[in-house]
């Protein structure tokens, strides 16, 4: 029997996968494009469709679909797993059933719950009425399932306990609350224990529970597969006083599902799933504050936007985002206490080198409003405004330099004090010299004080804020979602590599390489046995390969050479040299790479022999000057 791991993988083309990313292009028997992990303008990223991997040559980094799609979607191997089985079509075993079941319960719970608010919307002519006057059509409010949660204590609640939903259930899914206090469902619970196991599903009575979103126009939010993980609620009030909300001006206008098995605010972005082929073709990312906003956006025809839903953004979703493009345009209010609200924000994303620009608003103004009531109706209208918008908005460090002039009055000491104040942290956090330097000067001008006054200053806010970065939120959140890429390899390793390639090319070769085979590094040796003991005389491909009798892990590095063994000759072919030709020069460079490391080894042998005045001494002098002269053929 196939495991799932193998049955997704025969199911899924790796081609057809990371098509859906990338725009791929033929080149010979695979496919090539630009890399998504890392800036280049000629392709390097090679695709495979016999061999079903992917490798880049640019920045070392391959592996198959698992790994592309943990990588590009920034998310762990288990959810790779659920996101290609689903697409394969294959049914996970999974590891903890429990956990899994109760996973799709809430999962269950969240799709009938959107179901039955997109249903009262439609029945609710004043909601209906609030948001056309918003200025959303029906289009992008069906788009987007947006719903209607009734004025009633019960009514989402009794619904699902129809639909055959436990009330704890419910619960677990952050849409009903429980009217018993925890410590007395314990008391409870415990008394059940006594009694019988069937009484345990009492424990909470269906009318122990209320609805946590009522009167709230519903924003479904959706994960990366576009299933439904939680709810942004706005409150509405039309004409008559609200049943179940008593004083309206004491509540949030905002409420977000609380933290869930599936849900996880500083984890999620509204409106990704929809905008993530838009990030990659714009190279540019619009953050925007809210569903209100993202809508308002994504209804003029930019497409290449998501919004925060009242939280800062997290690394998490910096890390998410970056995957997708190097610019941050933030749409927020800038105003002073939105300056300060976005610091945290515009810190983080700095720090992961994203280009950051601000979007300019009229002073108060919101973008939904401003778009879609000023912009008129129309969308061509607001599609113009939001156009202008975007080409108007401008350089983080632009934005900051003009508000720093705001500060103070840069003719008196005070003033130039206050200015520099607010404004050397913020050249502080650039991450390049040359952009530093260039601020530098440009304060310097602005108040009429030297440079080097100023990088005296810029050296003590250094000194105080390096810390600060490296916190411990921070490292931890880098270190959890990092994937580990090998950049780095010793030079006679990549070498090693480069012949094996060649090898599995054409394995007629191999007997030009038996002479040197004591020189591969020990990972290699393995490798070249297989190669040697293999009869086949045309290329090794993965059908051949894949019935060999040895370990997986070799297999697949065999297989990822033999990819870099199509992109190498390709390479040969285009400077007209010859595969035999190469490998007589890397054989002989392995050689020279593998004695040098020896005569490292022995130098450090004789210094030692040399210390204890041992006898082996003159011995090891004689191998030293034997293998030196072996350098010089
Ligand atoms: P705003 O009050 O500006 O809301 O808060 P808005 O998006 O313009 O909404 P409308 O126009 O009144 O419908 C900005 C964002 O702050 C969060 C929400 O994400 C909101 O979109 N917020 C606001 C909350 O989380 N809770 C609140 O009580 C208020
Ligand atoms: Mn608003």
């Amino acid at each position: 029997m196939l495991s799932p791991l193998e049955e997704i993988k025969n199911k899924l083309d790796v081609v057809e996968i990371i098509g859906q990313y990338l725009k791929l292009e033929k080149a010979g028997a695979n496919y090539k494009a630009l890399c998504p992990f890392h800036k280049e303008k000629t392709p390097s990223f090679f695709v495979s469709p016999s061999r079903q991997i992917w490798h880049c040559f640019g920045c070392n980094c391959g592996g198959d679909i698992f790994t592309f799609v943990m990588k590009i979607e920034n998310i762990e191997f288990k959810e790779a797993l659920e996101m290609l089985a689903k697409k394969a079509g294959v049914k996970l075993i999974p590891e903890s059933p429990q956990l899994r079941s109760q996973k799709q319960k809430l999962l269950d719970i969240n799709k009938e719950a959107a179901i039955f608010f997109e249903n009262n919307l439609w029945q609710n002519k004043e909601v209906l009425e609030y948001l056309h006057e918003r200025g959303l059509k029906d289009e992008t409010i069906k788009e987007f399932h947006l719903g209607w949660a009734l004025d009633d204590w019960r009514g989402l609640s009794n619904f699902l306990i129809q639909k055959g939903f436990k009330p704890q259930e419910i619960i677990a899914s952050g849409l009903a609350i429980s009217k018993i206090e925890p410590a007395e469902i314990n008391s409870k619970t415990q008394n059940i224990r006594l009694d019988s196991a069937r009484q345990v599903e009492y424990r909470i009575q269906n009318t122990d529970i209320y609805d946590r979103f009522r009167a709230r126009i519903m924003f479904p939010i959706d994960d990366i597969s576009q299933q439904v993980v939680g709810f942004t609620g706005r409150i509405f009030q039309g004409k008559n006083p609200l049943k179940t909300i008593k004083d309206i001006e004491r509540i949030g206008k905002y409420v977000n599902s609380p933290q869930t098995l599936i849900f996880d605010k500083g984890t999620i972005l509204y409106g990704l799933s929809k905008a993530k082929p838009y990030l990659h073709s714009q190279g540019e990312t619009l953050l925007v504050e809210g569903q209100m906003d993202f809508l308002a956006v994504w209804q003029s025809g930019i497409k290449n936007v998501v919004a925060t839903s009242g939280t800062a953004l997290t690394p998490y979703q910096l890390k998410i985002l970056k995957r997708y493009s190097n610019t941050l345009t933030l749409g927020f209010d800038m105003d002073e206490a939105g300056e300060k609200a976005a610091e945290r924000t515009i810190e983080l994303a700095l720090a992961k080198e994203f280009n950051i620009k601000i979007l300019r608003l009229e002073k108060g103004k919101d973008l939904a409003d401003y778009l879609l009531r000023e912009g008129g109706k129309n969308q061509k209208e607001s599609s113009l405004l939001m156009n202008k918008l975007l080409k108007q908005a401008e350089p983080i460090m632009d934005f900051y330099f003009e508000r720093a002039q705001t500060m103070g009055d840069k003719n008196t000491i005070e003033g130039k004090k206050t200015i520099a104040t607010y404004f050397l942290p913020k050249i502080n956090r650039l991450n390049n010299a040359l952009d530093k330097s260039f601020w530098i000067n440009k304060l310097s001008r602005l108040l009429n004080i030297s440079e080097g006054a100023l990088e005296d200053e810029l050296k003590k806010i250094s000194k105080l804020s390096k810390k600060d970065l490296r916190g411990e939120a921070f490292d931890k959140d880098e270190s959890l979602y990092q994937f580990p890429v090998s950049q780095f390899q010793p030079r006679i390793e990549g070498i090693a590599e480069r012949i094996i390639s060649f090898l599995i090319k054409s394995p007629l070769l191999k007997k030009n390489a038996l002479e040197y085979e004591e020189y591969f590094p020990s990972d290699f040796q393995k490798i070249f046995q297989v190669i040697k003991n293999i009869s086949t005389e045309k290329e090794l491909n993965w059908e051949n390969l894949k019935n060999l009798n040895m370990a997986d892990e070799l297999k697949q590095k065999i297989n990822q050479l033999a990819l870099k063994a199509d992109y190498e000759t390709e390479l040969l072919e285009k400077f007209q040299v010859s595969v035999r030709d190469e490998l007589e020069k890397e054989l002989k460079e392995l050689k020279r790479e593998a004695i040098k490391k020896e005569l490292t080894d022995i130098e450090k042998e004789i210094r030692l022999a040399e210390k204890e005045n041992s006898k082996t001494l003159e011995e090891l002098i004689k191998k030293f000057n034997q293998l030196s002269k072996q350098l010089l053929t």
